[in-house]
């Protein structure tokens, strides 16, 4: 390898810069070699840097200048992802030779200087070709995969989000306090990961699912606004909007209502819009959870797209058909949808939309298309023509169209046709890629029971605060009650959610109980927080916003993974690292712990029994 000057890294551009004005100067870049091309007597370098690709061409020649021979051979040796220093003079690529895909794509530069910064073995991939190969390998090789100008641009996009949050907070007064990562458990409602104490034996931390109890704690601690870019830990399954670790934008402010938290929320998305060069409505829509979960049967509404739900069960109550009339005996509903044009749906895409269907827990998809002033197919028969009139005046149907009907229980019913509808209004492309719908979703209940463990849960988390006129069905009609929670809803994706909270310790014991949480649990597990909500706690609320799946939304990205440096496999895994791994048996003893399933494999096959090396299990 050649030695070189320092001086040869002194860049005067990046390889996204060059225009047609810039020709004549003298200039220097660095970067990786994307591609060669030899043609006998010229070569040319795509060379790249996270700014973009500069076309660089070297001549043979035409003297016996040592050096320069020197310089055209080290050209012609270049391979891809070596990394290298050139120095030379713009000038504009001749007729046909421009490349107008590129942005530098005008000119090119003819080196009269190059430095071999380091070669690079033959690489598992070329960035430009990440897509003919797995996942799993551009995470192994993930500096690879960052190479590759999307993911530059979103790790980009990310950083200039994350400027922007912080610039608009900073404005409204909000100062941005780290909270611990080793604490104990918190209740966003996933599994904890715990880590244990060394010097306290048997104990574990818990690390945070969020900062929420910290953050009420600065509120009490007279903070006023707080903020932070803050990690979050999750031992969830894992989908492609959820990670195991991932990034809030997490808020908090004293004497504020809900009214305050969702205006600074709107004044911060607006802001990332702008960085991300979207727009963001003057007004975002409020949408009640009940209107929600009647009109689209999710809690997080797509609204890009009408299809909307109606409960139908009155307008086919006296049907024969069976499904319909044993779904309402057994106080289930009957909930339909109308796909404008869906009358030229096959059998064959009718069944489709059934099995889809079926994965969300469908009994069955009944359908019938209207056509010639009548229904036709599926269940048409057992719809009267009174039933007909009725249901085409509620979808607002025409001929051409086809309806789609569900008789489940009302939670099943909403589960099936909102994964239905997402899934239709894709197919048919009822929206633009470009289109960005918000919304906020209000008005939660407070509690939702779960019929696994038999008690109800808190929907949003149990220091959310009951609406006050709610309070006093706490005890007897907990379903009933509201909370003071609100979501912001971007194209069917959750990005944040908060509440105004409990400060006053007494509501807080109330809603323990209302809980199944008696006051030892209570104690054991919030004490610190119950203490300090009777020591003067202003009255408080924020909001979480996820940061990753912004960024997933604003690039379009089709996973998390595709906007974080580093992320984690579907299996919780990294293949960079090969993080979770084992560890050494003396690392287990200094915790007094012992692992008593055997130890993973590694990547290459082998078992790395760290132990079978130790002195303990020697002996
Ligand atoms: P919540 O649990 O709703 O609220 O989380 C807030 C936001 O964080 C994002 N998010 C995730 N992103 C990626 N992977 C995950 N596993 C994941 N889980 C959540 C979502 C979500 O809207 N402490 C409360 C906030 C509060 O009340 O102020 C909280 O954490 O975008
Ligand atoms: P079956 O009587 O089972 O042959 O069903 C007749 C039609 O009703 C088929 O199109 C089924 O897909 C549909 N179906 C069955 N169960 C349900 C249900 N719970 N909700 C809506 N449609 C159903």
């Amino acid at each position: 390898m050649e030695t070189f000057s320092d001086s040869v890294m002194k860049r005067t551009h990046t390889c996204g810069q060059l225009r047609l004005q810039d020709v004549g100067g003298e200039v220097r870049l660095c970067g990786w070699v994307r591609s060669y091309r030899d043609h006998g007597g010229v070569v040319f370098i795509d060379l790249r840097d996270r700014d973009g690709v500069t076309q660089v061409v070297f001549d043979l020649p035409e003297n016996q200048d040592q050096a320069e021979l020197q310089r055209y051979q080290l050209a012609r040796s270049l391979r891809d992802e070596w990394v290298i220093a050139v120095g030379g003079t713009v000038r504009p690529r001749g007729e046909g030779r421009k490349n107008p895909k590129l942005p530098t794509g005008d000119i090119e530069i003819i080196g009269h200087d190059l430095a071999l910064l380091n070669k690079s073995d033959g690489v598992p991939f070329q960035p430009d070709e990440y897509s003919s190969v797995s996942e799993e390998m551009r995470l192994k090789y993930r500096y690879i995969d960052l190479r590759r100008p999307e993911m530059t641009r979103a790790i980009r996009l990310r950083h200039q989000i994350c400027r922007a949050m912080r610039n608009i907070l900073d404005e409204a007064g909000f100062v941005e306090v780290e909270t611990p990562f080793l604490t104990k458990s918190t209740p966003e409602g996933a599994r904890d990961f715990l880590v244990p104490s060394r010097i306290q034996k048997g104990c574990f931390y818990a690390l945070p699912q969020s900062p929420q109890l910290f953050k009420q704690i600065l509120m009490v601690g007279g903070l006023d606004k707080y903020y932070q870019i803050v990690r979050c830990f999750r031992d969830e399954d894992l989908r492609a909007d959820r990670q195991p670790e991932f990034t809030q934008l997490d808020m908090e402010l004293s004497f504020c209502t809900e009214a305050d938290v969702m205006d600074v929320t709107n004044r911060v998305m607006a802001a990332v819009c702008r960085a991300a060069d979207r727009t963001f409505p003057e007004r975002v829509p409020v949408v009640p959870f009940a209107e929600a979960m009647d009109k689209y049967g999710i809690d997080r509404p797509d609204m890009r797209f009408g299809m909307l739900l109606h409960d139908v069960g009155a307008v086919v109550a006296s049907s024969e058909f069976k499904v319909f009339a044993d779904a309402l005996a057994n106080k289930g509903v009957v909930k339909a949808l109308c796909v404008t044009g869906g009358a030229r749906f096959t059998r064959k895409e009718i069944d489709a939309y059934t099995a889809y269907a079926a994965d969300f827990g469908a009994k069955g998809l009944a359908w019938c298309k209207l056509e010639n002033g009548g229904f036709a197919g599926g269940v048409a028969k057992f719809i009267t023509p009174e039933m007909q009139a009725a249901l085409r005046g509620r979808f607002e149907a025409k001929d051409g169209d086809l309806l789609f009907f569900v008789a489940d229980k009302l939670a099943a019913a909403n589960k099936i046709l909102a994964a239905l509808r997402v899934k239709l209004g894709k197919d048919l492309k009822l929206f633009g890629e470009d289109d960005f719908a918000w919304c906020w979703v209000t008005d939660f209940p407070l509690l939702d029971w779960s019929p696994e463990e038999n008690r109800w849960m808190a929907m949003h988390h149990p220091f959310t605060s009951p609406r006050p006129e709610d309070l006093d069905k706490l005890a007897g009609d907990p379903g009933a009650v509201r909370a003071r929670a609100y979501d912001i809803v971007c194209n069917g994706t959750e990005l944040g959610g908060g509440s105004v909270r409990i400060h006053n310790p007494e509501v807080q014991k109330k809603v323990f109980t209302a809980l199944g949480i008696d006051e030892q649990q209570a104690a054991e597990r919030f004490g610190f927080l119950l203490d300090a909500l009777r020591l003067g706690a202003p009255p408080h609320g924020g909001l979480a916003l996820g940061l990753d799946r912004i960024v997933m939304i604003m690039t379009g990205a089709p996973s998390l993974r595709d906007v974080i440096a580093f992320p984690k496999t579907q299996r919780g895994t990294c293949p960079l690292t090969d993080a979770p791994s084992n560890v050494d048996d003396h690392q287990l003893a200094e915790l007094d712990l012992k692992v008593i399933v055997p130890p993973k494999p590694t990547t290459s096959g082998q078992w790395t029994n760290m132990g079978d090396l130790s002195e303990n299990s020697q002996r």
